[in-house]
């Protein structure tokens, strides 16, 4: 596969093939992502929890996403690279926006993922001004946590799924090249994807988007503490690691590992003599005398 951008993301769109993304925080997994020709890998927020062992993605700044960032890209050769930009990172002030966007780029995102709707449109210009590619991201944006009064399921109502529909057009309008529909009833997001001509990725959106995303810990049965209804399980990574480590302790511990196999021998010869020195010599006088040497 060659490189993926953005222009073949929207024609993947327009023949009707599903793209396939998903989320990536490191240069190992983001190589195993690779190496299985996946559209897109987003270095998403969600690293706050599931990298960093917080309770949600209010808390990862931009300096840990640039971290983490660089480190995907390093592991990247065919998928489109985007970074999910932090909260605070581009809301307050629009320059301060383009400058965290382009600092993305810097660090080897191809494009940028950012949370809202209509109120943002000002946001994504700005960005594509400054030749920075957007990525949109409506529905239960976790960073407005608190705002919805929980991770809810958004647009249940006529009104507030006409607000997504309208959303999703002022986005594709402003230049975005695709829009994340997170847990929004699939109905909404069939209509949704079929009025905007950018590809639109779910994850709890249902089978009508013309792609999905899910975090790579979920999927892999690595982070099992979160089970929301879209989840399905691909692997049990999770348990497979663990019982690699138990293994591990359990043949340390009765002395099986390491085996002589495992061990880099030294010549019989040689080893006569350093036996017989180490017999023969004051080891604690030698020690001394080698320090003395460096010194
Ligand atoms: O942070 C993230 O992982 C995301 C995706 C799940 C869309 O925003």
């Amino acid at each position: 596969m060659l490189k993926m951008t953005t222009r073949k993301l929207i024609e993947k769109k327009q023949k009707g093939t599903k793209i396939v993304t998903i989320t990536s925080y490191d240069y190992a997994f983001a190589k195993l992502v690779d190496e299985t020709k996946i559209d897109l890998v987003l270095i998403g927020d969600s690293l706050s929890m599931v990298m960093l062992g917080h309770k949600n993605t209010l808390t990862v700044t931009m300096e840990e996403m640039i971290h983490h960032t660089k480190a995907v890209a390093c592991g990247i050769t065919n998928a489109l690279i985007v970074g999910d930009m932090p909260f605070l990172s581009y809301k307050v002030d629009l320059k301060d926006a383009v400058y965290n966007a382009g600092r993305f780029i810097q660090a080897g995102a191809e494009a940028v993922k950012i949370e809202g709707g209509t109120e943002i449109l000002p946001i994504v210009k700005a960005m594509i001004d400054a030749d920075i590619q957007v990525m949109g991201h409506i529905g239960l944006t976790p960073q407005a946590i608190y705002k919805f009064g929980g991770n809810l399921v958004q647009g249940k109502t006529t009104e507030t799924a006409k607000k997504l529909i309208m959303d999703a057009k002022n986005l594709e309008k402003a230049g975005v090249f695709a829009i994340v529909l997170e847990c929004i009833p699939w109905q909404i997001a069939k209509i949704i994807t079929k009025s905007v001509s950018v590809p639109t990725i779910g994850i709890g959106a249902g089978p009508y988007c013309d792609g999905q995303i899910l975090v790579i810990h979920d999927m892999l049965g690595i982070n099992t503490d979160f089970k929301p209804k879209f989840l399905k399980y691909f692997g049990n990574v999770g348990a497979e690691i663990r019982k690699a480590l138990l293994a591990y302790k359990d043949e340390v511990e009765k002395s099986v590992y390491p085996a002589i196999e495992h061990a880099y021998d030294f010549p019989k010869e040689d080893l006569d003599v350093v036996t017989k020195w180490v017999e023969s010599a004051d080891l604690d006088a030698e020690a001394e005398k080698l320090k003395a040497k460096k010194g």
